[in-house]
């Protein structure tokens, strides 16, 4: 058996030890979107330290802890804190945490994340529910020896964010009165936010948001037949849109102002899931 699907087993043994196993749903909660956390019921918390080979998270805004509980019925699993590329890991060790929900049976994984606005109509503190991506040719976390217990060396993603669960987070958002945008993730490999070019060019090739996480996940999760779901909190417009630079305090400080309004849509979306 390869490294990589001991290391998953191993890891996922340890979660259901601590925390117990059975989970409908697992969420990425992305910058300053941690929040969410405090409305699990019978909360139970595992730090990533606890966990084996699960990578350390380095930055701040990721608190890098695993929560398990009862969220509106449902038992989910939150991930509070992921792991970059521009962190120095590999998109195998990005994707690490969504192999061991293989491993514990999680059926759905709901990714979220600050991006960067492409499209001009979107403002800071919008919500995208992302229909697609563009990853252009960097790493992959299928690459290397074929691991069948992670799916199959070729796969589709035709479907990479499942139809079904966008048309469920559209009602749900519908109901709440929450404007919901919907379109395409760009990934770009940081840390340095982008040019004014590289934006127009995304642009160009039919990018909506830009970002720096996310795709790594999803593709492993596509790959192990787990279902997706991915929302974006607009957190600024990306470079060249407005003329000022992009930091990431202005990332943080709006993720944090829609922070609420996010929580109620992930909060219904697992309701109805
Ligand atoms: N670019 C890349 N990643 C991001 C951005 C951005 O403008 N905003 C939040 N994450």
């Amino acid at each position: 058996m390869e490294d990589a699907v001991i290391m998953a087993k191993q890891a996922a043994d340890a979660i259901r030890q601590a925390v117990g196993d059975g989970f409908e749903v697992c969420v990425i909660l992305g910058s300053g979107l941690g929040g969410l956390a405090e409305r699990l019921a019978d909360k139970q918390e595992l730090s990533y330290s606890q966990i084996p080979h699960f990578p350390r998270s380095t930055v701040e805004s990721h608190a890098g802890k695993l929560l398990a509980g009862t969220l509106e019925g449902k038992r989910v699993l939150f991930l509070s804190g992921r792991f970059h590329f521009y962190e120095g890991y590999t998109f195998a060790q990005t994707a690490f945490p969504v192999r061991v929900m293989k491993m514990l049976g999680v059926p759905r994984l709901i990714v979220t994340n600050a991006a960067g606005g492409v499209n001009e109509t979107f403002s800071p503190g919008d919500l995208m529910c992302i229909s697609d991506h563009i990853k252009f040719f960097s790493d992959s976390p299928s690459r290397g020896n074929p691991m069948p217990e992670f799916g199959p060396r070729f796969f589709d993603l035709s479907h990479a964010y499942s139809p079904r669960l966008r048309e469920l987070a559209r009602r749900c958002a519908d109901e709440l009165s929450i404007p919901l945008k919907e379109g395409v993730y760009a990934f770009m490999p940081g840390p340095q936010f982008e040019t004014p070019a590289e934006i127009r060019m995304l642009r160009l090739l039919g990018a909506d948001a830009v970002g720096m996480s996310t795709v790594a996940e999803v593709i492993a999760a596509n790959q192990c037949g787990i279902e997706v779901l991915g929302i974006s909190c607009i957190s600024n417009m990306a470079a060249g849109v407005l003329p000022q630079p992009v930091t990431d305090e202005e990332v943080v400080e709006v993720a944090g102002r829609v922070a609420q309004t996010f929580q109620a849509l992930i909060a219904a979306i697992i309701r109805r899931m």
